[in-house]
């Protein structure tokens, strides 16, 4: 029986890759994965926070094997950190060749989403309950990352103010 006051932090959405995600080689379209991976990190976040959410970013996406025509994918996602509106939800990607019965991972990443009301305006996420040694780990890992992405930020936008002048 499910537990009303258990928080949501966990979601597996699994999907049959098809022919109409291919390239002419057979694998998928790396464009077709970051659209499911922003469809489960959505799910994930908006089931958590009761409320729809807005993507702010997505952390180094690698693609460590190709993803084939005929295989299943699953999108393991988890609320790692909540802040005060922002909440990482880690994803770790998993394809399975049905009938060789092989598992391989493909894909781990990083997104920020925001909790965000009708105008769109940030709104505070519920605070995560830490219920194990596990989600403290994560909890920190993804403080810290927090951290990295401000940083990041400050030193990307000072090299953006070179990319602006070459190009306009
Ligand atoms: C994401 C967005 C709602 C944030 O709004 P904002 O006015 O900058 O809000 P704030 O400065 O108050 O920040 C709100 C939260 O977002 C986080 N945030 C904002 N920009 C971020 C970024 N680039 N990376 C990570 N987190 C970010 C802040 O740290 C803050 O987190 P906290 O509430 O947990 O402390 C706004 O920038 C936006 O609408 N962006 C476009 C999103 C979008 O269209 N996504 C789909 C792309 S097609």
């Amino acid at each position: 029986m499910s537990n009303p006051g258990k928080q949501e932090k966990k979601l597996f959405m699994t999907r049959l890759m098809t022919p109409d995600m291919a390239n002419f080689s057979g694998n998928v379209h790396g464009g077709t994965i970051l659209k499911l991976l922003d469809e489960a990190a959505f799910s994930c976040a908006s089931r958590y926070c009761k409320m729809y959410v807005m993507t702010a970013a997505l952390d180094h996406v690698e693609f460590k094997s190709p993803i084939v025509v005929g295989d299943l994918v699953t999108f393991k996602c988890n609320i790692n950190y909540v802040g005060r509106s922002s909440m990482e939800v880690g994803i770790r990607v998993e394809g399975e060749k049905i009938r060789e019965k092989t598992k391989y991972h493909a894909i781990s990443c990083y997104f920020t989403m925001i909790a965000v009301n009708e105008e769109g305006i940030p709104q505070k996420a519920p605070t995560l309950l830490i219920e194990s040694e596990t989600e403290q780990k994560l909890f920190n890992a993804g403080n810290m990352r927090r951290e990295m992405r401000k940083e990041t930020k400050e030193k990307n936008l000072q090299l953006h103010v070179g990319l602006d002048t070459m190009i306009s």
